[in-house]
């Protein structure tokens, strides 16, 4: 029996890329999932079921109240339940600036309402379920890109870097109330991680990083193994912390 046995877990922007591989991971290691974005899950949810896998897929904005309500509604009306929620929507591709000049204030509000706003959301939509339980677990995705300044000018992007130091905010924020009604919640600080998103690598390439003490860059296989043992009852006493998962390229 997989070690999330019986729990129930939803996963945002599980369409692919990283949120896929985690959806993956946890249907293999037992979980029941509820898959949210904005694009279409139905792939993320054939491969979980491979893994034998329930999976439920929502069409979700999680910067609108509304739908993140929903979303909570109808991942308890199927399940009875929701043991976790992983907050793994976010804006991060094309937002590369040469100077804080050229960023766009729209966008910037974009990157803000999805990345920030859609994490304390989701939070508050399931919020509920998870204190009539009196049980959960919540991970939220934060970047190691907040644990330095950007290597380089044509990597300049302080709208994402910001938006989510305000997620490892949003955590140290909630995690008192929430650890009243026994929920833990955690970030994870994932740094570059390859995955189906870069067309011209496959999900297990690794590229040199000379400066991480491990050499190379993260691969999925080096994230949701983490992410699944924050599920699962082995984690059940961390709260408030944010887990760097970078192969020793920045030491928090
Ligand atoms: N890949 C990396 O190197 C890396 C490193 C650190 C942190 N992260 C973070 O990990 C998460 C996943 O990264 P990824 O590489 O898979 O990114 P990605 O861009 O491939 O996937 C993000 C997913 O979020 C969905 N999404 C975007 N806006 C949404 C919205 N408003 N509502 C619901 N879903 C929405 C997208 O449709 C997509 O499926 C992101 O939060 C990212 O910032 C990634």
């Amino acid at each position: 029996m997989g070690r999330l046995h019986g729990k129930v877990i939803l996963v945002t922007g599980a369409a692919a890329g990283l949120g896929r591989e985690y959806a993956v991971r946890l249907a293999a290691d037992g979980a029941r999932l509820a898959l949210a974005d904005i694009e279409d899950c139905a792939e993320t949810a054939a491969r979980c079921a491979d893994q034998g896998g329930e999976a439920l897929t929502l069409d979700v904005d999680v910067s609108h109240e509304d739908q993140t309500k929903e979303m909570a509604r109808r991942t308890h009306e199927r399940f009875g339940r929701i043991d976790g929620l992983l907050n793994n929507a976010g804006l991060m591709r094309g937002l590369a600036v040469k100077s804080l000049l050229d960023v766009d204030m729209d966008v910037w509000d974009r990157v803000f309402a999805v990345n920030a706003r859609g994490t304390f959301l989701c939070i508050r939509a399931v919020t509920p379920y998870m204190r009539q339980q009196n049980s959960g677990t919540i991970v939220n995705v934060g970047s190691g890109s907040t644990l330095r300044i950007a290597r380089a000018v044509d990597s300049l992007n302080p709208h994402y870097t910001s938006s989510k130091a305000a997620v490892a905010a949003i955590t140290r924020g909630v995690a008192r109330e929430l650890g009243a009604h026994n929920i833990n919640v955690v970030t994870i600080a994932p740094g570059a991680t390859t995955s189906d998103r870069d067309p011209a690598l496959t999900a297990e390439d690794a590229l040199p990083e000379p400066e991480a003490a491990l050499g190379r860059r993260g691969v999925p296989g080096d994230v949701t193994g983490v992410v699944a043992f924050l599920f699962s009852d082995d984690a059940r006493f961390i709260s408030g912390q944010m887990i760097v998962i970078n192969g020793g390229r920045e030491v928090y």
